[in-house]
């Protein structure tokens, strides 16, 4: 029930960043003079295919950082959409380093953090590009840690991933409550044992995967409540 407090015994509030604390569409959007009509269709071609080449990679056995995933899966983007050129694909790895957050990010983080709940990020993403987007999204003074699975050179749904952030924080995964707006990042940390709650931004249908979110909001501003 919206408002009342669901998710109990929870130490820790653990966050993916990508489309969960930042706007990953706010890169095409900014090149809106250069891509028209394309912003969408980039945006989500370059998303897709990010994450794809993560388990794509996974599979092989041939691990690369989030950045050149995001390089690679840019340039197949541009490609299909006959967008290629040097200065265009710059500006948007560029734009990727400084992406906004979603709004009501700031002031959740401030009212977890003021509560005593540890915060931190959980991400694919590579040390120096969360270090970038936290910076300039002014977002370090509210989180205690920012944790890459660089660390373990292993990619979300990998449990060895969530493991991380077990070990990091020295708290236990069932005291860890973690926000994603991905549905299938989401079921995985359910399934590794955490305590999960959805933040499904983009209105979509429950995964058929092992886990099961303790709760699903449409935005962040919902999950203080419904923590204890
Ligand atoms: C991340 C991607 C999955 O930040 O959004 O880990």
């Amino acid at each position: 029930m919206a408002g009342t407090p669901v998710i109990g015994g929870i130490r820790a509030c653990v966050f993916d960043a990508y489309g969960t604390l930042f706007d990953f569409t706010a890169a095409a959007a900014a090149c809106q003079d250069e891509l028209g009509g394309q912003v969408k269709p980039l945006a989500a071609l370059w998303r897709d295919k990010q994450l794809q080449y993560t388990w794509l990679r996974a599979l092989q056995q041939r691990h690369a950082d989030f950045w050149q995933v995001t390089g690679d899966a840019l340039d197949y983007a541009l490609d299909t959409l006959d967008l290629a050129s040097p200065a265009l694909r710059e500006r948007l790895m560029s734009l990727y380093l400084d992406l906004a957050t979603f709004p009501e990010v700031p002031a959740v983080l401030s009212e977890l953090k003021s509560r005593g709940f540890v915060t931190a990020i959980l991400s694919n993403g590579t040390p120096p590009m969360l270090a970038a987007a936290v910076r300039s999204a002014g977002l370090d003074d509210l989180l205690d840690a920012v944790l890459s699975v660089e660390e373990v050179g292993a990619y979300k749904p990998h449990p060895s991933v969530y493991q991380l952030a077990v070990d990091r924080l020295g708290i236990a995964a069932g005291a860890i409550s973690f926000q994603s707006s991905n549905a299938w990042d989401a079921y995985a940390a359910s399934a590794f044992g955490m305590r999960v709650v959805w933040c499904n931004r983009y209105g979509q249908r429950p995964e058929r995967l092992p886990g099961k979110p303790d709760a699903v909001v449409s935005s962040l501003a919902e999950l203080p409540a419904l923590l204890a």
